[in-house]
C-alpha cells in the first residue's frame, strides 16, 4: 500500500466542501457553466484590487536586486514593519517587526503555530460549526481536537466552555467573521472568554492561548467596527490571510501576529520562525511580500459583497428560510428544514445548485452558502433554493 492507513483513512472521510465541488465539475460538464449554481467553495470571483496589478507591474518593470532569493524565515523586515504599523493602527495595541512572522496564508499559519505550541495529546478547543481544516491541522501536530456546540446564534457558550477546560487544554480557536456563519463575536464576549481563560489558567497552573483565525477580518458589514481578540487575553496570536481581502488565494500569503504584551513574545515569535522553516514552508511567498507591503490599506469592495448579502438574505427570508444575517465574511448558514441535510443539499443539487452541508462543519441540520460569487450565479440559484422550499413547505 502506498499511502499510509491513517492518510488513506483521512482521505476517506475527505471534505465536504471538495466532494460538492468536485460533483460541481461533473454537473457542469453536463449542463454547461451557465446553468450550475455553485455555491460550495469559498473561493472569490473577485479579481485583486487594481493597486495589486499595479505593484505586480512596477515590480516586474523595476526588479528589487535579490527579489527572488532566500531570505530569513520570518519574511522581509520591510513587510513585516508594514503589517505592524497597519495592525497598530487597527488594533489600538503597539506591535513592532519582531510581532510578526510573515506565513504561507492562513492555513500556514495555524500550522505555524499549532506545531509550536502543541505538546503530544493536548487539546484543542473548537466551536461548532467550524472550518473543517482546523482537525486536519490540530492532528498533523499530534493535538486532539475538542468540540463544543454553540448557541442558537452559532456564538460559543461559555459555561459549556468552562466546562470542557481541564489541565490538558492547550489552545482555542476562534473565528470571527465566521466561516461557516458569518457571525462575529462582539466585544464583550470577547472579553469575557478572555476571562475564562486567564481564570482557567490560574485553576490549572497552565498556560491557554487564544488562537484568532481572522482571514475575514475586513470584510465586516453595516458600518460595524472590527472587536479586537487580541485585547484581552496576554497569551493571544492573531492569524491573518490576504486571500480573502485582496481576493489572493491562489498566492498564499498572510502572517501570524502575536499579542505584544505578551510576556513569551519572544520565546513565541522564535518557535514560530523554527516552525516556518522546519515545516518546509521556508519562508512566505517573496513577490507577494514585495506586493502586500505596500497594500496594508486596501481591501477589495466590501459594499458589493454587503450587497450581495442583502439580496441573498432577504430572498431566502421571503422563501421562508431560517437563517441569521451575517455581519461578516461571505457565507450564510440557513436551517436546512429536513433534518437530514445532507438529503436537502442533494435536493438542491437536484436544480444545480450547490451547498455545502452543515455536516461538512460538524453541525448537522444547517447549510452553507458561499456569496462570493458572481450576481449571475446568485440569481439562477434562486430558483432552485425556491422550488426546494416549496417541497419542504416553507414559506
Ligand atoms: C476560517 C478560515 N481559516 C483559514 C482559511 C485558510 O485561508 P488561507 O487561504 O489564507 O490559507 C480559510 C479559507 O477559506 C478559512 O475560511
Amino acid at each position: 500500500m502506498p499511502i499510509s492507513e491513517k492518510i488513506r483513512k483521512d482521505m476517506s472521510q475527505g471534505s465536504w466542501i471538495r466532494r460538492m465541488f468536485d460533483e460541481g465539475i461533473i454537473l457542469k460538464q453536463r449542463y454547461g457553466n451557465e446553468n450550475v449554481f455553485d455555491l460550495s467553495l469559498g473561493n472569490p470571483v473577485m479579481e485583486p484590487p487594481p493597486e495589486f496589478h499595479q505593484e505586480l507591474l512596477r515590480l516586474a518593470q523595476h526588479p528589487l536586486p535579490g527579489m527572488h532569493r532566500y531570505m530569513g524565515n520570518a519574511g522581509y523586515p520591510e513587510t513585516r514593519v508594514a503589517v505592524a504599523k497597519q495592525l497598530s493602527l487597527e488594533a489600538g495595541l503597539k506591535f513592532d517587526m519582531s510581532d510578526i512572522v510573515m506565513t504561507c496564508g492562513a492555513a500556514g499559519a495555524l500550522n505555524v503555530v499549532l506545531k509550536t505550541i502543541l505538546n503530544p495529546g493536548e487539546e484543542v478547543i473548537l466551536f461548532a460549526p467550524y472550518f473543517v481544516e482546523y482537525i486536519n491541522y490540530i492532528d498533523n501536530h499530534g493535538g486532539v481536537p475538542r468540540i463544543l456546540p454553540t448557541d442558537e446564534r452559532f456564538l460559543p457558550r461559555l459555561d459549556i466552555l468552562e466546562a470542557a477546560i481541564n489541565k490538558k487544554t492547550r489552545a482555542i480557536i476562534i473565528n470571527s467573521p465566521n466561516n461557516p456563519t458569518g457571525v462575529v463575536y462582539s466585544d464583550g464576549l470577547l472579553h469575557q472568554l478572555a476571562e475564562l481563560l486567564g481564570r482557567k489558567e490560574a485553576q490549572y497552573g497552565t498556560e491557554i492561548f487564544l488562537l484568532s483565525d481572522e482571514p475575514y477580518r475586513k470584510i465586516i458589514y453595516d458600518g460595524l467596527k472590527m472587536p479586537v481578540s487580541l485585547q484581552h487575553h496576554p497569551r493571544s496570536i492573531l492569524v491573518y490571510s490576504h486571500s480573502k481581502d485582496l481576493a489572493l488565494p491562489g498566492e498564499r500569503i498572510g502572517y501570524i501576529a502575536i499579542n505584544p504584551t505578551c510576556e513569551q513574545r519572544e520565546e513565541l515569535t522564535n518557535g514560530f520562525i523554527f516552525c516556518n522553516r522546519i515545516l518546509g514552508y521556508v519562508n512566505a511567498p517573496a513577490l507577494m511580500q514585495n506586493i502586500v507591503r505596500h497594500l496594508q490599506q486596501v481591501t477589495v469592495s466590501v459594499a458589493d459583497y454587503q450587497r450581495k448579502r442583502d439580496s441573498l438574505y432577504a430572498h431566502l427570508k421571503e422563501m421562508g428560510y431560517s437563517v441569521i444575517k451575517p455581519g461578516g465574511a461571505f457565507y450564510m448558514f440557513p436551517k436546512s428544514p429536513i433534518e437530514d441535510d445532507i438529503a436537502f443539499v442533494r435536493e438542491l443539487q437536484q436544480w444545480q445548485v450547490l451547498t455545502v452541508p452543515g455536516s461538512g462543519f460538524g453541525s448537522t441540520g444547517y447549510f452553507r452558502i458561499s456569496y462570493c460569487t458572481t450576481d449571475k450565479i446568485l440569481e439562477g440559484s434562486l430558483d432552485g433554493f425556491r422550488k426546494v422550499a416549496q417541497k419542504f413547505g416553507l414559506g
